[in-house]
């Protein structure tokens, strides 16, 4: 009986231990699972350049737009400007201009990172590479698609898209990104080269 009872204690005891845990895990959002997610989301990104006809959900889009502007930035300038095309005439307008971004043709949504030179001279380079690395995570994660096609620091492409899209002045077009359902079901391209570590100086 005694044994029984033992028993028993342990399992109680061990079921509260892993409620409370799980409870503290989702209260903090700082689980040991969502931080794996987090690096597997990261290493599983990669350049999609061929989508399906299948339309993306707005709120999809709403979640890649949170995730862009929740990009670090020198002093909290946030010189970032979205635009977001879903308009097919212009996505083929896109195409069409952009030779190396040919893929927005096809794509369901191409979405253009701008920096505002006013807001930010320095920075607004580094900071609107960071929009972009969010989107193109956050699509990933999403189960979409996507692709950073360069615009600047080419003149000729910088010029053409501010024409387009009749954008102020002050707004350089830093890319666009192309995204959809990926057509193909491709694997991230393995990076990682302990060579190009140099631990304590260039040893
Ligand atoms: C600054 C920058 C410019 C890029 N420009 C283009 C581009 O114009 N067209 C394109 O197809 N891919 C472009 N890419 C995507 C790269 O080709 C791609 O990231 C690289 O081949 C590595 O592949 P992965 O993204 O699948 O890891 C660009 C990426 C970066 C970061």
């Amino acid at each position: 009986m005694k044994k029984i009872v033992y028993i028993f204690s342990m399992f109680f005891l061990c079921t509260l231990i892993s409620c409370s845990s799980t409870t503290a895990d989702n209260n903090s959002g700082n689980s040991a699972e969502s931080k794996d997610y987090a690096i597997e989301n990261i290493l599983s990104r990669k350049s999609v350049r061929k989508y399906s006809d299948k339309e993306i959900e707005q709120e999809k889009i709403d979640i890649i737009l949170k995730c862009a502007m929740a990009a670090p930035s020198a002093m909290n300038k946030q010189p970032w400007e979205i635009l977001v095309i879903n308009d097919k005439e212009k996505l083929e307008k896109i195409a069409e201009i952009l030779p190396n971004a040919s893929y927005s043709k096809n794509s369901q949504v191409t979405i253009i990172v701008c920096g505002d030179k006013e807001a930010s001279e320095k920075f607004w380079e580094q900071d609107c590479s960071a929009v972009s690395e969010n989107i193109l995570l956050a699509a990933e994660s999403l189960g979409l698609g996507a692709v950073w096609c360069a615009v600047y620091p080419f003149d000729e492409k910088v010029e053409a898209v501010k024409n387009l899209f009749e954008l102020p002045e002050n707004i350089v077009p830093l890319n666009v990104i192309p995204m959809g359902y990926p057509e193909t079901n491709e694997d991230a391209k393995e990076k990682y080269d302990s060579k190009k570590i140099h631990i304590n100086g260039w040893l």
